[in-house]
């Protein structure tokens, strides 16, 4: 994936779609906040914030302390700002993670929920991080596991037609870039970070709801994530078929109001290095 996949027709949908992916990761939500909340907060940044759920969530529970979500999808910080907007401690700007910077703002916790697999130089960008946050600052950010530890992904992967998803490489920009443990800690080490840690996270993913939750899950399938890109270059018959399979793939999901998958996540933490 690119940057410009985020500044265009991707950040559009996942603004548009911000109820259905917040939805998708409640189970890990819940984790990355506790872990936030371990410790005082005094200013966060959350990177690439897309909707903004975490800085939301922050704010409303730390009233004094600051959050500043960046993204670089105009889109998304359109609407992280409408719902941020009467809350005093949170505030949303366009820029780009892996360069930003503030004389203003030096961030003790630097969060993420799934926003930094796309960096297209991620050690340089996390040398930026790292030059930006306080002393001993922590960061933390939740990626994906191995799309085979996401029965999710796996499944929806296995319904294209052959080829018309390339598997994903480890440190290629993209959803599971950060998959590989060995290649994150080397990268963060790289980076300057230290107590480097990883805590695997299994998760519901909630992919339906509602009062037709099959109908709900189909069309957020096709709407976000690795299938939805691939369906859009299908002939029609690749389509057609593609969507027979999606239909018998998400109704043996469904649980009761729920269509409900396996997700595995990591949860990455490091800390800046303490300066005297
Ligand atoms: C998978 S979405 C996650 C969004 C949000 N954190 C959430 O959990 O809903 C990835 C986000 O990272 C953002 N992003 C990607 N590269 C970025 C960069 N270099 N700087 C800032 N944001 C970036 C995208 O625009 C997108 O909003």
């Amino acid at each position: 994936m690119q940057l410009s996949d985020w500044q265009g027709a991707v950040g559009i949908k996942w603004a548009d779609e911000w109820r259905r992916t917040d939805r998708s990761f409640t189970g890990l939500t819940e984790r990355l906040l506790a872990r936030a909340r371990a410790e005082p907060i005094s200013h966060a940044l959350d990177i690439g914030c897309g909707a903004g759920e975490l800085s939301l969530a922050l704010a409303r529970s730390h009233p004094l302390a600051k959050m500043l979500g960046v993204d670089i999808g105009e889109a998304l910080i359109a609407a992280a700002k409408s719902r941020g907007s009467n809350l005093a401690n949170a505030r949303f700007e366009v820029a780009d993670a892996a360069v930003w910077r503030s004389d203003e703002f030096t961030p003790d916790l630097l969060l993420s929920r799934h926003g930094v697999m796309f960096f297209p130089e991620p050690v340089a960008a996390f040398v930026n991080l790292r030059r930006c946050a306080a002393s001993s600052a922590r960061l933390i950010f939740s990626c994906f596991r191995s799309v085979e530890e996401n029965p999710w992904a796996l499944g929806l992967t296995n319904l294209l037609p052959v080829g018309a998803s390339p598997p994903p490489q480890s440190m290629v920009p993209g959803p599971f870039a950060f998959a590989d443990r060995d290649a994150v800690t080397a990268m963060l080490d790289a980076a300057g970070w230290t107590e480097i840690e990883f805590e695997a996270v299994d998760f519901a993913y909630i992919a339906g709801a509602g009062e037709d939750p099959v109908a709900d899950a189909k069309s957020f399938f096709r709407t976000i994530g690795p299938a939805a890109r691939a369906a859009a270059d299908m002939n029609p018959s690749d389509r057609a078929e593609f969507t027979r399979r999606l239909d018998t793939f998400v109704s043996s999901h469904r649980d009761g109001d729920l269509v409900v998958m396996l997700a595995g996540a990591w949860i990455v933490s490091a800390r800046a290095p303490t300066r005297d």
